[in-house]
């Protein structure tokens, strides 16, 4: 049994997930960065206790960050959505609730939850691609998470593709995250019609990803030259991946993969036009099997892979 902690950008989840990956309690609090550090550290401690309660005493706590981390993993180095730069996290929650905390990459967790539960269950080379307001990425090598030298490796959303017309979060321009999120999908939508190009999406001021996949589904020219370009770039950016490290399996996951097998199969067709060696097999590429609930899930389950 472990305590699973995710940290997005709206919302903090919390969980007790058994040994299975079945979730046994679940809470979730709202993600209150504007008001600064030291109230999301504080919302993250009275979660977590809450947790305890009701959990065994030897619960672990693994807590999913989205962003990067130090390779001790115990400080966050860079986290834009909750604007954190080099703060002890580790430390200062293992002050306040006087228990070892585990910190991991957001992606990297839910790329735990679907190789110890999910869809890249019994592979022992899998890379997992979340496509949420950013890119994430997860590396696993012969059943060991990948971090790297720095504990950056895998920050799949940040390899450069080409320019593009805003610059990322984490200052650079042409990062995949700029081209394949829901930020991205909303901005580039969002640039066209200032641009005078006629859509349906009009009809909604406040249109969210989510619109985009529905209109695209309905053939709405504006909203399918998105999502054909956000898969285009996922294409490359898996391509770009196999020729490095020739994984079993790709899993596609974060909110957008609920877009389900449309997206996938654009992804699959943009993949195999790419490939380096098109004679050789075509790596495997499918939906996750958690969807909002993979970094928690993989947050309780850390042991497993790292
Ligand atoms: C961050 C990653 C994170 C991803 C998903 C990216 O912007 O750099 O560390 O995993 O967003 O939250």
């Amino acid at each position: 049994m472990g305590i699973g902690i995710d940290i997005g950008g709206t919302a903090i989840k919390g969980g007790i997930v058994d040994h299975l990956g079945v979730i046994q309690e679940e809470r979730l609090v709202i993600t209150q960065s504007q008001l600064g550090y030291d109230q999301v550290l504080n919302d993250l401690v009275l979660l977590i206790k809450e947790l305890q309660q009701l959990s065994p005493k030897e619960a672990t706590v693994g807590i999913g960050i989205p962003g990067i981390l130090s390779a001790d993993g115990a400080t966050v180095v860079s986290c834009p959505n909750l604007n954190w730069q080099n703060r002890a996290v580790k430390q200062d929650l293992e002050r306040a609730l006087s228990l070892k905390v585990l910190l991991v990459n957001d992606a990297t967790a839910a790329c735990i939850a679907e190789a110890a539960f999910g869809s890249t269950r019994g592979r022992s080379s899998s890379v997992m691609l979340t496509l949420g307001t950013g890119v994430g990425g997860g590396v696993i090598i012969n059943d060991r998470v990948i971090s790297g030298a720095h504990g950056v490796a895998s920050e799949v959303g940040h390899m450069i593709m080409e320019e593009n017309f805003y610059d990322c979060n984490c200052g650079k321009n042409g990062c995949l995250e700029t081209f394949a999120s829901a930020t991205a999908l909303i901005r580039y939508c969002q640039k066209r019609i200032a641009e005078g190009v006629g859509t349906d999406l009009k009809a909604n001021e406040n249109f969210d990803a989510r619109r985009i996949f529905e209109a695209a589904k309905a053939e709405d020219s504006l909203a399918l030259a998105a999502v054909n370009r956000l898969a285009r770039y996922l294409g490359w950016a898996i391509a770009n991946i196999s020729d490095l490290i020739d994984p079993e399996i790709f899993t596609i996951g974060g909110g957008l993969s609920s877009a389900g097998d449309f997206l996938l199969e654009k992804i699959k067709a943009e993949t195999v036009s790419r490939l380096t060696y098109p004679a050789f097999a075509m790596p495997e590429i499918v939906l996750a099997t958690f969807k909002n609930e993979a970094g928690m899930i993989g947050a309780a389950n850390l042991g497993r892979f790292i």
